[in-house]
């Protein structure tokens, strides 16, 4: 099997996403001949915008096409993957605390959509058999470390168990399954990569960093879960894109690798830094009712990426304030990804943990009142 490199015909579905069209971006700007078809439903997360700098120049815009579909409707997949090297599964349902709202997308596109893929694949990989291309397409899954589950201490090794714990991640740990059973049965040349939480411009302002940036940029509460002593390991979008793109020309068929960040905080501290770099007060925090099944830690070991010659470049501290500045500078992408059901839903998740954050502050500052009148009394 050869894996496609440059000049490859590729497949990205999810290309209109934040990872997804950072890597087509990145590809598509190294002026290397590949082609890329990005497949995208533009669900509430997707964004044409996102793609606006290829479609702006006229060299990248002859090699690149979006079509708007949905990667669980075969007909729509079939053709396609007909046409291609590759194909990179950037599509997903990606926030795991809509996945706790309602988990059925995450299902249909997670589970069935990965499925729908891999049909297609097979069929080319039979018509290599049968002499009618010479090459089956590689199909790269890109996957999380949220598979593994919690990790209280160490590292994870991509041959842990599973053990996911949101529809999120147990969907996206049913897809990556299927894909390596696809390999393992009908010998397909799958690879799978496992990334850890990822951070840059055009990132949905539904998650952490985007949210609370832009939350104070309006002076708005910042909505902590918990004792915001969870940990994730940051990883820069171009860093995310970079590894996928090295996994899909040097990995080898039917293997996973880690992709980590190699950068561990916990929450309190990314939002001490962001609010720093903002010159916004700490009071603008609420300390809210926590994510249920919350995620303490994740943590994975990068020795098999690197070992494939893959090292990120973006230092964290210098990838946080661009991507703060660049929130800054591109208020209207932002307003826009904060329009359609994003009012329905901020009210459905923030509301009341917001509303009973205040009570409790409100009823927490009566008592410390009332105890220091009382020992003003006793005294
Ligand atoms: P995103 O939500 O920004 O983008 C997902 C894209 O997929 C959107 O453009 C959306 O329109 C599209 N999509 C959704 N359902 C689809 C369907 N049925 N058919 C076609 N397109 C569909 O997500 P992201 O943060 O860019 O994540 C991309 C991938 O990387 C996901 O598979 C996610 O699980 C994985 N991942 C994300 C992170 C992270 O921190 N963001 C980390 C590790 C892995
Ligand atoms: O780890 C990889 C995963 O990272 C990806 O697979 C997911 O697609 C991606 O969304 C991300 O998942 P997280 O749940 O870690 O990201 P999120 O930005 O939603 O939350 C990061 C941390 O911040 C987490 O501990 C929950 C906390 N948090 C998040 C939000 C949105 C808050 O405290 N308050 C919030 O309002």
């Amino acid at each position: 099997m050869t894996a496609p490199g440059a000049g490859a015909r590729l497949l990205v579905t999810g290309g209109a996403g934040f990872i997804g069209s950072c890597f087509v971006r990145d590809l598509l700007a190294r002026r290397d001949g590949t082609r890329i078809v990005v497949l995208d439903k533009l669900t509430y997360a997707g964004n044409r915008a996102n793609l606006a700098p290829v479609e702006a120049d006229p060299e990248q815009a002859a090699r690149f096409t979006l079509v708007q579909g949905d990667i669980a409707d075969p007909a729509a997949v079939a053709p396609l993957v007909a046409d291609v090297d590759g194909v990179v599964n950037f599509a997903a349902e990606s926030h795991v605390d809509r996945s706790i709202l309602d988990p059925a997308a995450f299902l249909r596109t997670g589970v069935d959509g990965v499925y729908v893929l891999l049909e297609a694949v097979r069929r080319e990989t039979d018509r290599v058999a049968a002499g009618e291309r010479p090459l089956a397409p590689r199909l790269l899954q890109v996957s999380t470390d949220e598979v593994y589950g919690s990790v209280e201490t160490g590292f994870s090794r991509e041959s842990d168990p599973l053990a996911p714990r949101s529809p999120y991640a147990a969907a996206k740990a049913a897809g990556e399954l299927l894909a390596g059973s696809y390999h393992a049965t009908y010998g397909l040349d799958v690879v799978i990569t496992r990334g850890s939480n990822t951070y840059g411009p055009y990132h949905h302002p539904e998650k952490l960093i985007p949210l609370f940036v832009t939350n104070a940029l309006d002076d708005q509460p910042l909505p902590l879960y918990g004792d915001g002593m969870q940990v994730r390991d940051w990883l820069h979008v171009s860093d995310h894109a970079g590894a996928i793109d090295h996994v899909l020309r040097f990995g080898a068929a039917g293997e996973v690798y880690n992709v980590p960040g190699s950068h561990p905080v916990p929450n309190r501290d990314i939002v001490a830094q962001l609010l720093a770099h903002l010159g916004k007060p700490w009071s603008l925090v609420r300390h809210v009712e926590d994510r249920p099944g919350h995620d303490r830690r994740y943590a994975m070991d990068g020795t098999k990426l690197a070992a494939l010659g893959w090292t990120n470049r973006v230092a964290f501290a210098d990838g946080l304030a661009a991507t703060i500045d660049w929130f800054r500078a591109n208020e209207a992408w932002w307003r826009t990804a904060r329009s359609g059901d994003w009012g329905a839903y901020y009210e459905r998740q923030y509301a009341g943990r917001l509303a009973r954050a205040e009570h409790g502050a409100r009823a927490e500052g009566a008592g410390r009142v009332a105890g220091s009148a009382r020992r003003g009394t006793e005294s």
